[in-house]
């Protein structure tokens, strides 16, 4: 039970470390010893130990002290202090004090050490046993929290492609969105986690679509005025569906679904909300959705060139768009290039 434990043996007279080689090997021990306290320290302070047996009356460094320096170390594991000093309470203290776990008296009496050592040998094996445990647990939270956070980014996946679904902006429109967003957050110093927030939640800036009638949404023509009163609830809707969640990417996505149709001037819906009212979330996505909509081809318009969107962007500043967002959009072009080729409609 006990040979995978590893015993350290310090005493500087070699026939002290003989019989306590012998008698831990009794118990199945492993025993490595030291005649020199130094040297034992240099050892263990590196190494996986298991029980330690230490001499008091050392030269260099006594038995108190090299226990307090191994203790910087290894926290738990048993230490036997072993000395002939005998009626000497002080050192008793001491020893404890400095971390010592069992005082014995030489001349070592063999049943009585057998048996205090295989109580400590047996108190390590079930220290390493609950550190094994722990490990394996922790190991497999990991594991378990990677699993569901795979899951809800699937969903937030196909919740986004469900307001696609029934939209003429269709295509890669959202990946597009959420890659320009993602870029701009980054460009912003925004922390990683919002970074990944808004390239997951961005997705479902129009899942509020899906609370609007067809006749509305895939009508060819002109919206009347009530049509477009009636559109202009895809925000609200969309924040209604997504704001009880208590997933961080569902709040942004909340946040995003209500905020992308307002603009920096105050002339959006559905509040009309300005400037820096505007959370920056949504100050971002309505940059990445309007210039990806300006270069995609709709049944009621032909694409923009790419110099000619990107200008857009240019003058909107401080318009329709947040001018330090719509500079780093700017500043970024080339990176805007790369998303608007990889992610190209067929
Ligand atoms: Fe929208
Ligand atoms: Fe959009």
């Amino acid at each position: 039970m006990f040979s995978k434990l590893q015993a350290v043996s310090i005493d500087d007279e070699e026939i002290n470390l003989l019989i306590i080689e012998k008698l831990a090997e009794k118990v199945g021990l492993k025993v490595i010893s030291y005649s020199d306290p130094i040297a034992a320290y240099e050892y263990v302070k590196d190494n996986e130990v298991d029980l330690i047996f230490v001499d008091y009356m050392m030269p260099k460094l006594n038995g108190v002290e090299l226990i307090e320096k191994i203790r910087r170390h290894h926290q738990n594991i048993p230490i036997v202090m072993i000395t002939s000093i005998t009626g000497n309470e002080k050192l008793k203290i001491d020893a404890i004090e400095a971390g010592a776990t069992e005082f014995l008296n030489k001349p070592l009496k063999g049943s009585e050490f057998l048996a205090r050592i295989t109580n400590l040998a047996n108190l390590r094996y079930h220290q390493l046993l609950l550190k094994d445990k722990a490990l394996l647990l922790e190991e497999e939270v990991k594991k378990a929290t990677e699993n569901l956070t795979k899951r809800e980014f699937e969903t937030l996946i196909i919740l986004g492609n469900a307001a696609e679904y029934k939209d003429p902006e269709t295509g890669n429109h959202v990946s597009r969105v959420a890659h320009y967003s993602r870029m701009l957050a980054m460009s912003l110093g925004m922390s990683e986690q919002d970074q990944d927030n808004i390239y997951y939640a961005s997705p479902l800036h129009d899942v509020g679509k899906i609370g609007i009638p067809d006749s509305i949404l895939l009508k060819p023509g002109k919206l009347t005025q009530e049509e477009w009163e009636t559109m202009q609830t895809h925000p609200t809707i969309g924040y209604e569906m997504l704001k009880g969640s208590e997933s961080p990417f569902l709040k942004t996505g909340a946040i995003i679904a209500k905020t992308h149709h307002e603009k920096y001037d105050g002339s959006g819906y559905p509040e009309g909300l300005k400037g820096e009212e505007i959370h920056l979330f949504g100050r971002i996505v309505a940059i990445a959705d309007v210039f990806d909509a300006l270069m995609t081809k709709r049944p009621y318009k032909e694409p923009w060139e790419f110099d000619k969107a990107l200008q857009y962007v240019s003058d909107e500043k401080g318009k329709h768009f947040d001018p330090e967002v719509a500079d780093h959009f700017v500043r970024n072009v080339a990176g805007v290039q790369k998303i608007s080729n990889i992610f190209k409609d067929m």
